[in-house]
């Protein structure tokens, strides 16, 4: 969990733009960009819409249901990767990243879909794995078949074991994903041969990012997908691309997972080189005239280290993934936001705040427990569906951009018993079956109120089973109940467009009693979540423009409930 060590645990009261900025890290130009305060959308590809029927969600399915998204009210879509893949990590292991995997469809189906989202006014942002690719990609094939030593190696980390045969791992680092980070490899004769280190699964090999040809392979995939029309990238796990020549033991335990958010520095992970590659990408974006947006999915351990991923010439904006670490708790979510936030406006940046995504527990699910979201979670229950539509209140009023995953406008909730033969992430078995996974929150999503897979496939079977009770939440649903969470995101979505000005920086946090969180941003507008167990009443001088429950009574919030107010204007004004 990232930590702002230089406050020492301190809450800051409010926070404000500094007067006085580093110079030369700072982005000083002034215009708006289209990414400002855009929310984006994320989309599980294979769990979004089914076009052809195999049930597994593709292109011409997300086509289909693009009005949709433009209905919600964002302005982009982040797409999970679609390149060619075995799909050991849900596409996370890509074997071609210069064509699309035939499951989703077909570079036409792409082009497609860029133009069709370009005319409803929707940016279109890809995934770009570059820490790893598959093990079947063709450089880690010839890599295999060639000898120790040789160029074609030197594309990944190849080293010998220790012990006797070399049959002890190089060293005792360890997987994301659970287990060693090292694989062993077979020589061409059979005999065993060196490993290679593999930060998460050991079919996805970690890429060398100080060999040019890994560094030229990536320009070219940034043009090819930048030419198609593409508008932006979230750079997947992107902290780890940056690894020092240091290949000494760790300390790490036989059970340890490795933990980039918590783990103290390692060679392995977040090395200064990262900075670099990130350089060089940003020229690439740069050398296209509309302006491309590089959102970093950033794990370091703390604000300091976080702050320089999003100097002027690297990325405009990282995910606020830590946020969805947190359990329900007014100081937790204070002082993480302040930590954040605070890391932006060193350098003149933007946090993309997010509550969720494919690797994260569903929202509602989470504040439903009352203390971490760990284990397999119990039921959902109408305390975890409040806090999750006030938390997203919050979310929404930070300055920055936000960043809202499938199905969370839906409230869907974490599905805990997948048959175990449906089970896809390498995490669950990695573990020795000790963690479930994600699979959870990337079960389809249920469009309409009956059928199959409640309208995700025309007749066919989800990829992983919808529970029961998802038909009562469908989309279909949803819209004809105007008290429904998809209606309550498309007013809080509508009412974000117009009430904060795009250049804000500033926010500050209201005195209020303890348990009651009040974001006030510019003189009329303030946010209040109620954390505490009280309700809170709202002074007879403002109004609530929206709420996260109907206000039981009109100048009262409910406890685990948040509104936005707004200054009640006098008559004659
Ligand atoms: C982060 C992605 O969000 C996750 O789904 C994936 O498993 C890892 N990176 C490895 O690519």
């Amino acid at each position: 969990m990232i930590v702002d060590e230089r406050e020492h645990g301190q809450i800051l009261e409010s926070i404000h733009l500094p007067t006085l900025l580093a110079s030369s890290d700072v982005d000083t130009e002034t215009s708006l960009r289209w990414w400002h305060k855009a929310v984006l959308y994320e989309v599980f590809l294979r769990s979004f819409a089914d076009a052809n029927d195999d049930g597994e969600g593709d292109i011409a399915g997300l086509v289909s249901r693009l009005p949709y998204i433009k209905d919600l009210g964002v302005d982009a879509v982040w797409i999970s990767p679609w390149y060619v893949s075995p799909m050991r990590d849900g596409g996370y292991d890509v074997k071609n990243f210069l064509d699309v995997d035939p499951l989703f469809g077909t570079l036409e189906d792409v082009q497609n879909l860029i133009d069709a989202s370009h005319e409803l006014g929707l940016r279109v942002v890809l995934d770009l794995v570059s820490n790893h690719c598959s093990s079947q990609h063709p450089w880690f094939q010839s890599a295999l078949a060639s000898p120790e030593g040789s160029k074609e190696r030197e594309w990944f980390y190849f080293k010998d074991g220790r012990g006797e045969g070399g049959n002890e791992p190089p060293n005792d680092w360890k997987s994301i994903f659970g287990g060693p980070a090292w694989t062993r490899t077979q020589n061409p004769d059979g005999t065993p041969g060196q490993w290679y280190f593999n930060l998460f699964d050991s079919s996805q090999p970690d890429l060398n990012w100080k060999n040019e040809e890994v560094l030229k392979h990536f320009d070219e995939i940034l043009r090819f997908w930048f030419d198609r029309g593409v508008d932006g990238f979230r750079l997947d796990a992107v902290s780890a691309i940056g690894k020092d020549d240091d290949y000494r033991d760790m300390g790490f335990a036989p059970d340890d997972l490795y933990r980039p958010d918590i783990w103290g520095p390692v060679p392995f992970f977040d090395a200064d080189g990262v900075h670099d590659v990130l350089r060089r990408w940003r020229r690439v974006a740069r050398e296209y005239p509309t302006e491309k947006f590089l959102v970093g999915e950033v794990v370091v351990r703390d604000v300091d280290r976080l702050a320089r991923y999003l100097r002027r010439d690297e990325l405009q904006s990282t995910l606020s993934f830590d946020l969805c670490k947190i359990v329900w708790d007014a100081n937790a979510f204070r002082q993480m936001i302040n930590t954040l936030q605070s890391a932006c406006f060193e350098r003149r940046s933007w946090m993309t705040w997010t509550l969720s995504s494919h690797d994260e527990k569903r929202t509602v699910s989470r504040y439903s427990q009352d203390g971490p979201a760990e284990g397999v979670l119990a039921d959902v229950t109408q305390t975890g569906r409040e806090r999750a539509r006030s938390g997203y209140l919050l979310a929404l009023t930070l300055p920055g951009s936000a960043c809202i995953f499938q199905g969370e406008e839906l409230g869907l909730w974490e599905v805990t018993d997948i048959p175990e033969d449906k089970l896809q992430d390498p995490i669950y078995f990695r573990t020795g079956k000790q963690e479930l996974g994600r699979d959870g929150c990337r079960v389809p999503l249920p469009w309409e109120k009956e059928g199959t897979s409640l309208g995700f496939s025309s007749s066919h079977e989800a990829w992983l089973p919808q529970p029961r009770g998802w038909a009562d939440v469908s989309v279909a649903t949803q819209l004809d109940d105007t008290s429904s969470t998809l209606r309550f995101f498309r007013s809080v979505l509508a009412l974000r467009s117009t009430i904060f000005n795009d250049d804000e920086w500033a926010f500050t946090w209201d005195p209020s009693p303890t348990g009651v969180l009040v974001l006030r941003r510019g003189p009329d507008f303030r946010c209040v979540v109620n954390f505490s167990g009280e309700p809170f009443q709202i002074g007879p001088d403002e109004e609530a423009l929206v709420s996260s429950s109907p206000l039981t009574h009109e100048l009262v919030i409910d406890v685990n409930n948040a509104a936005w107010l707004r200054a009640r204007r006098s008559a004659t004004n």
